[in-house]
Parts: C-alpha cells; sequence; structure tokens
C-alpha cells in the first residue's frame, strides 16, 4: 500500500494554524473545516503540537482499537488536571490510580446502584418541577436550571452534600469557580507555553478559583468524615471504605480529593447539556414532542409519582436522548494517541503519542454511516434499526476502557427528568431561538430560554 500525507490548510511560520482557531469555539471550527476534507481525516499545527483530527467511521474504528490506542494526557487534558489531578477523567493510562479507582467505583455505577440513587434523583428532579410551577407563565433558562438540576443531583447521590442551588437565584460560586478554570484551560490548549507564562494575572485568578473548587471539596469530604450521610454506599462511602480488589490498596487522601473534583464536573456538565440539547431538539420536532407526551401520558397519568421501573419502561424518552446525543454531543471531541509508530487506513501514518482526536460531530453525521444524517429521528434506535449501525459511527460516551463510568447514572437521571418536566409542563419557545453552541469543556445551547406553563389534567 502506499503512504500518503494527510491533508492540511496552510498555516502561518512558527505559530502553523494556531491563530485561525478561534477561543471560543474551537471545536466547531475543527468541524468546519472538517467538511473540507472528505477524506475523513486532516491535520492542524496548534501551539507547537501536530494534531490529527479523524472522522470518517473506518478510520474511527482503527483508532477505537484499545490494542493501539490509548488516551493520552495532553492540551487540554493535561491543564484540567491542574485542577481534576489523577481522577479518572485525567488520569493516565499507565498510573496504577487509575484502575485502582475505576475498578474500586465501578460497583457505584453497576444498575443496583442506579436504582439505589432513584430516591435522591427523584428528591432533586422534584425541585426543578417546584421552581417551574412558580415560574407558570414566564420564560426559564433552559441550560441554568439543568446545571441546577445535574450539579445537585450528583452531589446528593454521590456524596450526601446539598448545594440547594434552586433555592438561590445566582448560580454556585463552585460553578463560576469552575467555569473560570475550565475556560483558562481550553484557553491554554491553543496558547503558546510562552504566552501562557506571560499572563500572570490570569494565572493568579486560576489558582483562586481552583483553590476555591478545592476548599468546597475538602468541605464535602469533611462532612462525611464528620459521619453526615454514613452508611450509604455512594461514591464517596467506597472511596473512603474499600479497597481495590485487585492490589487491595485504598484511595489516599490527595486522590479522593482528585476524584471528587472529577465527579463533581463530569457529573454534570455534560448530562446537562444533554437535557438542554433534548428540550431543543423536542421543540424543534413537535411530532415527537407529542410522542413523548403520549408514552408519559400512557405510563405516568395525571400526578403518578414515578418510580425506578416505570421510568426503565420508557421508550420514546430513551430514543429521544440517544438521537440528541448523536446530533448534540456534549462532548464533542475526544483524543486518542497510537501506542507505537502506525498506519491508519493503509495510508496514513501516526507517530507514537502523536494526539488523534475524533471530531464526535462530523463522525456522527458521516454518510457512510448515517442515511438523512441531519434528520432528527428517534427511529434510527429502535433495536431492529441499531442492529444495523455501523459499530464506530456514535461515541459520545467515548470508547473502551476510558469511556464514561456514569453513562447508566446520566440517562437515567435524564429520563426521569425529561419524564417528570413532560408530565407536568407544556412547553414552547416563543423567541424562536436559534442553536448557538458555547464551549467549556464540553458544549451547551447558550441563551435558549423557554417558556413553562403548568398542564391541566385534560389536557
Ligand atoms: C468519561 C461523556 C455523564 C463521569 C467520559 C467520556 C465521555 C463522556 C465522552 C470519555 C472522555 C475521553 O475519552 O477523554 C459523557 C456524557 C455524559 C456523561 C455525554 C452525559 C450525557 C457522566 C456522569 C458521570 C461521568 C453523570 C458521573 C456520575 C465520567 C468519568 C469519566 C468519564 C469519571 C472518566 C472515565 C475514565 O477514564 O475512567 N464521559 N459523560 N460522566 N465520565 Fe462521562
Amino acid at each position: 500500500s502506499e503512504i500518503r500525507p494527510i491533508p492540511t490548510p496552510r498555516g502561518a511560520p512558527l505559530v502553523g494554524n494556531t491563530l485561525q482557531i478561534p477561543s471560543d469555539g474551537p471545536v466547531q471550527y475543527f468541524a468546519e473545516l472538517g467538511r473540507q476534507y472528505p477524506g475523513g481525516i486532516y491535520r492542524l499545527h496548534i501551539a507547537g503540537r501536530e494534531v490529527v483530527f479523524v472522522y470518517d467511521p473506518d478510520l474511527v474504528a482503527e483508532v477505537c482499537d484499545e490494542t493501539r490506542f490509548g488516551k493520552p494526557i495532553d492540551p487540554p487534558l493535561s491543564h484540567v488536571r491542574d485542577f481534576a489531578g489523577a481522577g479518572l477523567f485525567t488520569a493516565r493510562d499507565d498510573e496504577d490510580v487509575w484502575g485502582e479507582a475505576h475498578r474500586i467505583l465501578m460497583p457505584a455505577f453497576s444498575q443496583r446502584s442506579m436504582k439505589a440513587y432513584f430516591p435522591q434523583m427523584m428528591e432533586i428532579a422534584q425541585e426543578l418541577i417546584g421552581k417551574w410551577s412558580r415560574r407558570e407563565g414566564q420564560t426559564v433558562t433552559v441550560a441554568d436550571d439543568m446545571t441546577r438540576l445535574t450539579l445537585d443531583t450528583i452531589a446528593l447521590s454521590g456524596f450526601g452534600h446539598r448545594f440547594h442551588s434552586f433555592q438561590r437565584e445566582e448560580l454556585d460560586p463552585f460553578l463560576q469557580a469552575m467555569l473560570h478554570a475550565l475556560t483558562v484551560s481550553m484557553g491554554r490548549t491553543q496558547q503558546l507555553p510562552l504566552i501562557t507564562k506571560l499572563k500572570r494575572g490570569e494565572d493568579r485568578s486560576y489558582r483562586d478559583s481552583i483553590r476555591q473548587m478545592q476548599k468546597l471539596v475538602d468541605s464535602v469530604i469533611e462532612e462525611r468524615r464528620q459521619g453526615v450521610g454514613t452508611g450509604e454506599r455512594d461514591l464517596l462511602s467506597l472511596m473512603l471504605d474499600a479497597a481495590d480488589p485487585v492490589t487491595g490498596r485504598q484511595l489516599d487522601d490527595a486522590n479522593i480529593r482528585d476524584q471528587t473534583l472529577t465527579f463533581l464536573i463530569a457529573g454534570h456538565e455534560t448530562t446537562s447539556g444533554l437535557l438542554s440539547f433534548a428540550l431543543y431538539s423536542l421543540l424543534r420536532h413537535p411530532h415527537v414532542l407529542a410522542q413523548a407526551y403520549a408514552e408519559v401520558d400512557r405510563l405516568l397519568p395525571g400526578d403518578t409519582v414515578p418510580d425506578y421501573e416505570t421510568i426503565m419502561k420508557l421508550d420514546v424518552i430513551p430514543r429521544v436522548l440517544d438521537e440528541t446525543l448523536r446530533l448534540w454531543s456534549p462532548i464533542a471531541a475526544i483524543g486518542k494517541a497510537p501506542l507505537e509508530d502506525t498506519v491508519i487506513g493503509g495510508r496514513y501514518q501516526l507517530k507514537k503519542g502523536q494526539k488523534a482526536i475524533l471530531l464526535l460531530e462530523l463522525l456522527h453525521n458521516h454518510p457512510k454511516a448515517w442515511e438523512r444524517a441531519d434528520e432528527f429521528d428517534i427511529d434510527r434506535w429502535l433495536p431492529e434499526n441499531k442492529a444495523k449501525h455501523h459499530p464506530h459511527a456514535y461515541k459520545p460516551f467515548g470508547n473502551g476502557e476510558r469511556a464514561c463510568i456514569g453513562r447508566q447514572f446520566a440517562l437515567t437521571e435524564a429520563r426521569l427528568a425529561l419524564a417528570l418536566i413532560l408530565q407536568n409542563f407544556a412547553l414552547s419557545d416563543p423567541s424562536d431561538y436559534q442553536m448557538r453552541v458555547k464551549e467549556t469543556l464540553t458544549s451547551k445551547p447558550s441563551g435558549f430560554d423557554i417558556q413553562v406553563r403548568r398542564r391541566r389534567a385534560h389536557e
């Protein structure tokens, strides 16, 4: 076979393509660029590094082969490590603590555990319903309330901590610190290290935000050590008490702090985005919305309080979530790197450690894998159709061992939230929102306001 160069747009001397990348929407820019390279692969020179972008499903299949590729911790994740440390999300494949924490925490994500978290999920979801009920006929900012919901849910279910986000007008200071830290760490990905060094003031406020998040985390851990909420087998109790079945080791205090912060961030940002995009998709597709209402009215007539078993019987809502994750993946890109020098597609050479970024928007829309790719069609996710999908054209939760540990948690929480919202409210979008995606580590609709009205029993 014949080795070919990986196509690339022309860059400037020294800085390469760095200055072409908008800092407020890098992944949207990468996707836009990708549309000019139908071969499903291209490369860019960013802040001194050569980065390859991959979105052809067959090339992605190779990159998802875990015998050949691992998860690299380079920018932006090496910056996120400034605050997430060696937590699961930012640990290197070869760090022992990844396997130890993974094995210690897996039981907290079993189907049985989801049932155990259900009362906490319900408590917070009902706070959302309460808030929206008091806003009868008014508008609500979707992404903000979804963030209140998902942050409070992971904090209560995983750590027994209450943020009380629905009782306050402002978002919790933890979120502002997190947003700032994420923004700086993302920005540094596009910065030459020299520039980063020169920005002293930014670095000071970055360190402040990190300290603020750590203070909250320390108080959450301290609450538990003081006996608050003990006896529950949640994430925090596993971390404090359980030993890794393989090595017999327990997590040390520094790692428990890293994991706690990791879960407070990873456990809410993405699910908030998913729910916001799902509500957007439902409002844009009234026939799907009608199907979802019909399902909720059949399974949860009147003001039936949903139990775990009923939520597991939902069929339309989970398919809405699957299709939303295809078209609006909250994590828009994931990084992989070859363990040894290798060739993909029989023609593109990748060096050991060379970063290959999977662009999920383009993968999830690729004509090789998806018919009428830009159509929101929940029937793609009927069992008989699902079986026919390209095996590597859908990666909203990542791939392999380093895939999302919280997938079931997110989907259970999101099913419940959508079911309760639809059971209680008629939704409308009087200002005809035009999608604007805001990127941090994850993507969310920005400025998406909707109007909520309580449904009456006869509606
Ligand atoms: C990893 C997506 C919800 C915790 C990941 C990855 C993706 C992802 C794509 C892999 C990232 C990579 O390869 O670099 C999502 C989406 C969610 C969601 C789309 C919601 C719709 C959650 C929740 C939790 C969570 C609710 C926790 C309760 C984690 C953790 C990792 C991870 C700890 C790192 C796993 C490891 O490497 O061992 N997630 N996630 N996620 N997610 Fe999620």
